[in-house]
This record gives structure tokens, C-alpha cells and sequence, in this order.
């Protein structure tokens, strides 16, 4: 048994390597502990679940539908049938789709899972209980904290949020703009939530992370459950479509797990192949990956990239058995395939929409690109069977969060021209 194991690592490492580019700054390894069924993971994220959420976020002041582009300039370049791209950014004008857990999870807590979970009858809720009014606490490297002071401020409760150290000004700004409490810390992320949790512990706040670990499993469920109202919407959006491929981008998981599940909830077995994407700084999942036994692993120390929102190191606890049993193959990419992405989207071809994707958005758009246009990745293009009849959907998760950032990448030029 030891002997095949240690065959099987030596053949994925072999493979890995073959599929290593230097030139275009990307490595991939394909899942070879994928299975197709759909296992209980994914039965919180039916479409009875998914209707519940979405009817909630309808109901929060300044819902609107986030757009759907559909690139066909783009496509038609890149030799793909159809490419879509979600607009995160424009999401409750917080410039990105994280206040969809936020939301979903906080009011979810409140108020228990009552059929009339509206935002009107949470608010209500927490203006009739004691004082003092509930605090939220959370670790985050900023658009969480971001959708967490936002959803407390809008519903009348107090918000406290730790960032890890070499966050930006601007992101801490942004938080506070909302009302939230914020202190930076000396430590990376996964040191911001431990702090979070021992926080929460010492002050008897609530805890409101978007990764899970032992015992901690309600809040990140719901906030899981939170996103899927993005591929809800995608579903009305596209049409009766069906893309053939999805490219999802993870930090701790939560995100690319919650869409995965949903899309293995509505499809089934003719669920699209899902690409895990990460910064070759904080790639736990390819790691997790590459060890093939079967455990998550994580990633120590300083988490070196520019994607600031997947910069993590441990995969979250219910995201990981998800991304395990679905995903056909994991790639991690330097800095520099995001730059491409967010230059790309910024510069719309022909009658395509322009899109503003910052560092954590357009990493898929880049990677893309990257697999269809640069011959060296001809092989790993091929393993993911991309081709002429390939159906992409991407999720741009994020707009110009770090302003100064993507005017130097994109050139100031384009800043913030929405078309
Ligand atoms: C813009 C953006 N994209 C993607 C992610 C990744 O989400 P997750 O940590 O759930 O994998 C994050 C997380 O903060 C993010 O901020």
C-alpha cells in the first residue's frame, strides 16, 4: 500500500513538472482524487437553499443584479466559443462579492433560519433586543471586513476587524468608512484570525470568519451559502446555457467551494470542469493537491503576492472536501498573470464591456489568456480540454480595491472609466 502511494507521488510530481512554464509564470496538476457524484457536500447548496439566500440579499438596501459580460471580442481572440464574466464589482457598491456571506451569514444568525428572513425583519430585530447591540468581529485582508462593517452598520450592530500586517491604508479605510473598528497587525492572516477568535472569546462578540476549522463550521456554512446568490444569478443570466468550464480563484476556499457545489447541485454529472486558481505565494490547494493523501496542507509564514484577497494559507475546513472531490485540475500563478488579466478586462476588444478586476479578480482572465495564447502551455491547455467549443465563465470578484495599484498596472488613463 506504502509502495503504490509513494509511486503515485512520484508519477504527480513527474507530471507537475512536464506541466511546469517558466516563461509564463504558471504550474498546474491535474486532481487525481476526483470523484463526479454529488456527495452530501454539496446538499446545502440545493436549489430550494440557494432561492432562500437569494430572496435575503433581494431584500438588503441597494440589491442589483451584478452583470454577466459576455466577451465575445475576447472569445473570438482567444479561440473559445463563449466567455462570460461575472462583474463582482459592482456589488452593493462595496467592489466586491464578498457582502453576499457577510449578509447572509450575520442576519441568518439573528434572526435563525425563519422562512422570513428579510432584511427589514432582522433590522427590526436587533433595534427591539438588549443593549449593548451585538458586535462582530472578524479577521480579513479587506473585502470581508469590509462587507462585515457594512452589513453591522446598516443593521444597527458594532463591527471589529483585524487585518494582517502590510495591509493597505486604503483597504483599512474602507472598513472604517462603515463604522468598523480596525486594528492592523503584526502577523500574516491566519495569525489576524486566530486573534479574531480569541477576541471574540474575551469580549463575548460573535465570530464572523469566512474560513472554517474544527468546530467552527455554522458561520462559515452560511456564508458559503452567501455567494451562491453570484451563480444564481448567473443561472437567470446566461440563458439556458451552460458553460463547459469554470475557472474559480481561492483563497481559504470558501468562495470556489460554494460555487462548485452549486454547480454540481444544478448540472450533476454534466457539471462544467472547474480550474482551483492561486497565487504561487499561497497555494495551499495545489499543495493540498500535489500531497494526493488526501489532507489539506498549509502554507507557513509570509504569504508573498499581490492578490490580497487569496493571499491564505490554509484551506478552510468545509471548503476542502468540496474543492477535493470536484475540481479537475489546480494551477498556481505568479503576480504578473493577474497584471495580464486586469489589463485585458480593462481594455475591452471590439463591442466587449470594459470590466475593473483588481489583483484577486482577474487572475483567471490572465491565466486564460495565458493557457490559449503562449504555445509553452499548450499541454496544460490540452489536459484541460479548452478549445473551440469551450463555454468559459469567470468571476471577476473584485473591482480596483487598491486604487493606486491598479492605475499603475492598467495605466492611469483607464481609471475607474466605467463604460
Ligand atoms: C476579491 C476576492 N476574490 C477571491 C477571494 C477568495 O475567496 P476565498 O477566501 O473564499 O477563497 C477573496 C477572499 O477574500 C477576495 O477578496
Amino acid at each position: 500500500m506504502k509502495k503504490t502511494h509513494a509511486i503515485f507521488i512520484a508519477n504527480v510530481r513527474a507530471n507537475l513538472e512536464s506541466m511546469n512554464t517558466k516563461d509564463t509564470q504558471i504550474s498546474g496538476i491535474e486532481n487525481s482524487m476526483r470523484a463526479r457524484i454529488s456527495e452530501p457536500e454539496t446538499y446545502q447548496f440545493s436549489r430550494k437553499e440557494c432561492a432562500r439566500v437569494h430572496r435575503f440579499h433581494r431584500s438588503l438596501p441597494g440589491y442589483t443584479v451584478t452583470p454577466l459580460r459576455r466577451l465575445r471580442g475576447l472569445a473570438g481572440r482567444l479561440g473559445v466559443a463563449e466567455l462570460w464574466v461575472k462583474d463582482e464589482s459592482y456589488r452593493f457598491g462595496l467592489n466586491s462579492f464578498k457582502a453576499l456571506g457577510a449578509s447572509y451569514a450575520i442576519s441568518s444568525m439573528l434572526l435563525g433560519q425563519a422562512d422570513d428572513l428579510i432584511f427589514d425583519n432582522v433590522k427590526a430585530q436587533v433595534k427591539g433586543g438588549q443593549e449593548p447591540k451585538p458586535t462582530f468581529v472578524t479577521a480579513t485582508d479587506g473585502n470581508h471586513g469590509r462587507a462585515v462593517a457594512w452589513i453591522a452598520q446598516l443593521l444597527g450592530a458594532n463591527s471589529v476587524v483585524y487585518m494582517p500586517c502590510g495591509s493597505q491604508p486604503v483597504r483599512v479605510e474602507a472598513i472604517r468608512a462603515h463604522g468598523g473598528h480596525v486594528e492592523v497587525l503584526d502577523g500574516s492572516y491566519d495569525d489576524a484570525v486566530r486573534h479574531a477568535a480569541s477576541q471574540a472569546d474575551a469580549n463575548g462578540w460573535t465570530v464572523v470568519q469566512d474560513t472554517a476549522w474544527d468546530n467552527y463550521t455554522s458561520v462559515p456554512l452560511r456564508i458559503m451559502q452567501g455567494y451562491s446568490t453570484a451563480l444564481t444569478e448567473v443561472f437567470n443570466q446566461i440563458e439556458g446555457e451552460r458553460p463547459t468550464h469554470v475557472f474559480l480563484q481561492a483563497g481559504v476556499g470558501s468562495m470556489a467551494a460554494s460555487i462548485q457545489a452549486v454547480l454540481i447541485q444544478e448540472y450533476g454529472l454534466q457539471a462544467p470542469r472547474v480550474i482551483i486558481v492561486e497565487p504561487e505565494g499561497a497555494d495551499c490547494y495545489f499543495e493540498s493537491i500535489l500531497a494526493a493523501d488526501g489532507e489539506s496542507r498549509a502554507i507557513a509564514g509570509h504569504l508573498d503576492t499581490s492578490m490580497a484577497g487569496l493571499a491564505c494559507g490554509t484551506p478552510s475546513s468545509l471548503a476542502w472536501p468540496i474543492i477535493r472531490y470536484y475540481s479537475a485540475y489546480f494551477i498556481k500563478c505568479k503576480d504578473d498573470v493577474t497584471e495580464i488579466g486586469m489589463r485585458i478586462l480593462a481594455s475591452p476588444m471590439g463591442a466587449d464591456k470594459r470590466v475593473i478586476s483588481g489583483e484577486s479578480g482577474a487572475v483567471t482572465t490572465g491565466l486564460l489568456t495565458e493557457l490559449l495564447e503562449n504555445k509553452a502551455n499548450r499541454q496544460m491547455a490540452e489536459a484541460i480540454s479548452l478549445g473551440p467549443d469551450s463555454k468559459i465563465l469567470l468571476i471577476s470578484t473584485e473591482g480596483d480595491t487598491d486604487p493606486d495599484n491598479y492605475g499603475r498596472i492598467v495605466g492611469d488613463h483607464l481609471l475607474r472609466t466605467r463604460q
